[in-house]
């Protein structure tokens, strides 16, 4: 039997890389380890070819700095081998636009920063195909966010609440808003294949955040079962009470011996209409990063750990997907019991 997987997604990478504005001779490098998909390696390199680019496709060898394994978790720590090398980090600098297909990606690797610096736009890609086909964005994915990040950016105060006892206010000054649309198209832009959602980097909030059943732990890709609560001082957990989720919560706290893994990371909303709450339980950990959930429409995204405004480097990154939540923005909301309020 032929493989026919690449070409099954060369429309959707088609159409990904004309969302990332790709023009006929700029240059496109494809950026793989050995345990990415080759399907998407071959798809990316067509894509990038129908839109009349250059292109190299690069693989570098696998292996990450972060203690945790390497399973999609997001935490976004790189490839020693491209943290180690410069010719790598020089080939990226001189692409237009990467593609990158690496198992965890490069978000919270410092030389990201400064590879988009010199005017490199980056697409990372690591969801399974259905994933990324459901989710293919669309160009009005980018002005709806950048409403929210407008509206976050004039504010004070973010509250969240929600039925199960969550009541966490968050300072917004200083907390540099920010978004993702599931494609790059500005130079030194990177974003995420898929995603939609407005997001920002607080340094105090104080209340409660209530875990509700059905609520997704990342990178676990685990609904919790028991409610949790967390009690937060001044942008840090102080204590976790609950079922085996507060254990699980605890011990990787504790385990991470990582002196900003209870501190609060970013936050914010999901715009993701197409999103499906169940991809989490659908797929096995490996073939998902968890989009799904991290993006979906009116949920709240809250994570800890890396604090790239507050200069705080870790591995130690969760994020925390929550359903029914109200979120408003100065007394406004943005999201009401968990559904986006219509802009
Ligand atoms: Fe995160």
């Amino acid at each position: 039997m032929f493989d026919l997987s690449s070409v099954d997604l060369l429309d959707a990478f088609t159409r990904e890389l004309q969302l990332c504005k790709l023009k006929p001779g700029e240059h496109v490098v494809v950026l793989a380890e050995p345990a990415s998909r080759g399907d998407y390696v071959a798809a990316a390199f067509g894509a990038a070819k129908a839109c009349g680019a250059h292109v190299i496709a690069a693989t570098v060898p696998g292996g990450s700095p972060a203690p945790m394994p390497s399973t999609h978790t997001g935490a976004g720590p790189g490839l020693t081998s491209v943290l180690n090398d410069t010719a790598a980090q020089d080939l990226l600098k001189s692409a237009d636009l990467v593609v990158d297909l690496t198992q965890e990606g490069f978000i919270h690797a410092p030389v990201q920063q400064e590879i988009l610096r010199t005017g490199t736009r980056i697409i990372f890609v690591c969801d399974a195909p259905d994933v990324l086909i459901r989710n293919l964005p669309s160009e009005g994915d980018k002005a709806e966010v950048l409403k929210g990040v407008e509206r976050l950016k004039q504010a004070r105060v973010m509250r969240v609440t929600s039925a199960a006892g969550t009541d966490l206010t968050v300072q917004l000054a200083g907390s540099k808003p920010e978004f993702q649309c599931g494609f790059a198209d500005d130079p030194g832009r990177w974003d995420h294949w898929p995603s939609t959602m407005v997001l920002c980097w607080p340094e105090v909030s104080e209340g409660t955040i209530v875990l509700d059943e059905g609520d997704i732990l990342l990178p676990f890709k685990e609904y919790v079962r028991d409610p949790v609560t967390l009690h937060v001082v001044g942008g840090h957990i102080k204590d976790i009470t609950g079922g085996a989720e507060a254990r699980m919560l605890d011990t990787f706290f504790h385990d991470a011996r990582d002196p900003w893994a209870r501190s609060l990371s970013h936050m914010g909303w999901g715009l993701m209409r197409s999103a499906d709450w169940f991809a989490t339980a659908m797929y096995g950990k490996g073939d998902l990063m968890g989009m799904d959930a991290r993006a979906f429409a009116g949920n709240f995204l809250w994570s800890t750990g890396p604090h790239p405004v507050l200069g705080r480097e870790s591995y130690a990154h969760l994020d925390i997907a929550m359903r029914g939540c109200t979120v408003s923005v100065d007394g406004t909301d943005v999201v009401t019991g968990g559904e986006l309020v219509d802009s």
